[in-house]
C-alpha cells in the first residue's frame, strides 16, 4: 500500500495511508456486523457477556496494574487507584468461592501463559522429568515442547477412555526425579479421572505435584458438572478463562497450598509483567456473574452437547463416541464421510453463518475432522431445540439443500430467550453496555 497523504504535523510517510486505514476500519466494522449474526461452534472460544465486557472498552485497557496489595505507597503506575480493588475484592474472592481454593492467581494472560508459570514454578530444575498427556491422545500440542524448551524431560503418557495409562505413568514417575505431573487435555470427550492419577502418584512418587490444566473444561468444573480436581487429589489446577468458562481471554491458577501458590507467584512475577488490567477486571465481573448463572449454564452445556451429538448421529453423521452419552464435555467430534472434505463442509457452513473448528490431529482420526463445541451457543440461550435445529441445518448443508438450510438457520430457535448472563431485561439491570444486546446475539 502507498501513502500519498500526510498531515502538516506528520508529513507523508511510506506505508499505509490514512485513507487506506479508514477503509480498513470500515472492513473491520463490516465484519463485526457479520460476527454479530453468526453461531459459533468452536470449542476453544466463548463470548464475554455485555456486563463483563464493559472494562474492555475503557482506558484500563491501556494501563499496567502492579499494586494488587493496594499499598498507598506503591502507586508506581497510576490509574488503578479507583478500580484496582476489583481484582482483590471481586475477582479473587469470586474465583476462590467457585474453585473452592484459598489461593487464586489471575495474572496469567492465557492458558499457555498459565502453563509456563506452572512448568517453571513447579516443574523442578533442568534435567528433571515432567509428565504430560501425549498429544496424539488428547494432550495440548505445545506442552511437551514447552517442557523440553525449559530444559526438562517431557514424559508423555497416553490417555484413553478418560484415564491415563497407569503403567506408563508408573514408568514415567520411576524415571529419575519427576517433580510434576501436568495433566492437560486439549481434545477430550471424557472427564479425566483425576483421582486415578493422584492415586498412582501417591503410590509411586508421593513428592510429585499434580497439576490439572482444565483450560477447555474450566466452566464445567467451576459450574459443578465436572468434579473439582482439587477435591480428587490434584495440588493445583487452572487454565484458560475463555473456553467453557465465559470470560475474557486470560488464564487463572488455583491451589489450596500456600507454598505451591508462592512458587507459582514467583514464576509468574518473572514471566508476566502486564497481566492485562482491563481483561482482569472483566474476569472479575465474569466470575461474579458466573456465580449467578454458572451451575445452570454448565448443566445445559452438557445437555446441549449430548443432544447435538445424538441429533447429528441420527442424521447419519459419523459422531465419534466419547462414552455412553457420546460426550461428557462441551466437545462433539464428527468424522467426515469418505471423499467428503472437512474444509469444504466448514466453508459451506460459514457461508451460512455457522462457524466450526476443523482439526487435523484429533486422537484416533487420521484425516481432518470437525471438533465442535456448544459453550457459546448455550451461553447465549441455545437449548435442546436449538441443537436439534442446528443438526438439521448440518444435514441440509451436507445434502446441498442450501436454500432450505438458510431458511431453517434464519428461524433458529433459541436467541436470547434465556441467556446465562444479565441482560437489560434482568431484574435491576442498567449496567453500561447492557442496552441493545438483544440485537447482538443469536442462538
Ligand atoms: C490443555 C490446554 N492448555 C493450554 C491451552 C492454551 O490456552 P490459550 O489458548 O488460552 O493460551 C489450551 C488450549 O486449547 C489447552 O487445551
Amino acid at each position: 500500500m502507498t501513502s500519498p497523504h500526510g498531515t502538516a504535523a506528520h508529513p507523508a510517510a511510506p506505508g499505509v495511508s490514512r485513507a487506506e486505514l479508514t477503509a480498513l476500519i470500515g472492513e473491520i466494522e463490516k465484519e463485526q456486523r457479520v460476527n454479530e449474526a453468526v453461531v459459533n461452534l468452536v470449542p476453544s472460544e466463548n463470548r464475554v457477556s455485555p456486563l463483563a465486557s464493559t472494562p474492555l472498552r475503557t482506558d484500563f485497557y491501556n494501563r499496567y496494574f502492579f499494586n494488587d496489595a493496594l499499598d498507598p505507597e506503591f502507586w508506581q503506575f497510576r490509574g488503578g487507584e479507583g478500580v484496582g480493588r476489583l481484582e482483590a475484592e471481586l475477582a479473587l474472592p469470586a474465583l476462590r468461592r467457585l474453585g473452592r481454593a484459598e489461593y487464586v492467581n489471575v495474572r496469567p494472560v492465557s492458558g499457555m501463559s498459565a502453563m509456563l508459570v506452572v512448568l517453571l514454578g513447579l516443574g523442578g530444575d533442568a534435567g528433571d522429568g515432567v509428565v504430560c498427556v501425549d498429544a496424539a491422545t488428547g494432550g495440548h500440542y505445545a506442552t511437551a515442547r514447552q517442557i523440553r524448551m525449559l530444559g526438562r524431560r517431557a514424559l508423555e503418557v497416553p490417555f484413553t477412555e478418560g484415564r491415563v495409562e497407569a503403567d506408563a505413568l508408573r514408568r514415567a514417575l520411576g524415571s529419575g526425579r519427576v517433580p510434576l505431573v501436568y495433566l492437560d487435555l486439549q481434545n477430550c470427550l471424557r472427564e479425566p479421572d483425576v483421582a486415578q492419577v493422584a492415586e498412582v502418584i501417591r503410590e509411586t512418587s508421593p513428592e510429585t505435584v499434580l497439576h490439572v490444566d482444565c483450560s477447555h473444561t474450566l466452566g464445567l468444573v467451576l459450574g459443578g458438572v465436572h468434579a473439582n480436581p482439587l477435591d480428587l487429589g490434584a495440588d493445583t489446577m487452572g487454565g484458560s478463562t475463555h473456553k467453557t468458562f465465559p470470560g475474557p481471554q486470560k488464564g487463572v491458577l488455583f491451589t489450596r497450598d500456600e507454598a505451591l501458590a508462592r512458587r507459582m507467584r514467583e514464576a509468574q512475577f518473572y514471566t508476566i509483567s502486564s497481566h492485562h488490567f482491563a481483561e482482569t477486571l472483566a474476569l472479575g465481573l465474569a466470575a461474579a456473574e458466573f456465580e449467578h448463572f454458572g451451575a445452570a449454564y454448565a448443566r445445559q452445556v452438557l445437555v446441549n452437547a449430548r443432544t447435538f451429538a445424538a441429533a447429528l448421529r441420527d442424521r447419519g453423521f459419523d459422531v465419534v463416541p466419547g462414552g455412553p452419552h457420546l460426550t461428557d464435555t462441551h466437545q462433539v467430534w464428527v468424522r467426515m464421510a469418505p471423499g467428503e472434505s472437512a474444509g469444504t463442509f466448514s466453508a459451506r457452513l460459514a457461508a451460512l453463518g455457522i462457524r466450526v473448528n476443523v482439526q487435523t490431529e484429533l486422537p484416533g482420526i487420521a484425516e481432518p475432522a470437525l471438533r465442535l463445541g456448544v459453550s457459546e451457543v448455550t451461553l447465549t440461550g441455545g437449548t435442546e431445540r436449538t441443537m436439534e435445529a442446528l443438526a438439521e441445518v448440518f444435514a441440509l448443508v451436507r445434502a446441498e439443500e442450501t436454500t432450505k438450510a438458510a431458511e431453517l438457520f434464519q428461524g433458529l430457535p433459541g436467541g436470547l430467550a434465556e441467556p446465562y448472563f444479565f441482560t437489560s431485561r434482568s431484574e435491576g439491570a442498567g449496567f453500561p453496555g447492557s442496552a441493545g444486546e438483544e440485537g447482538v446475539f443469536r442462538g
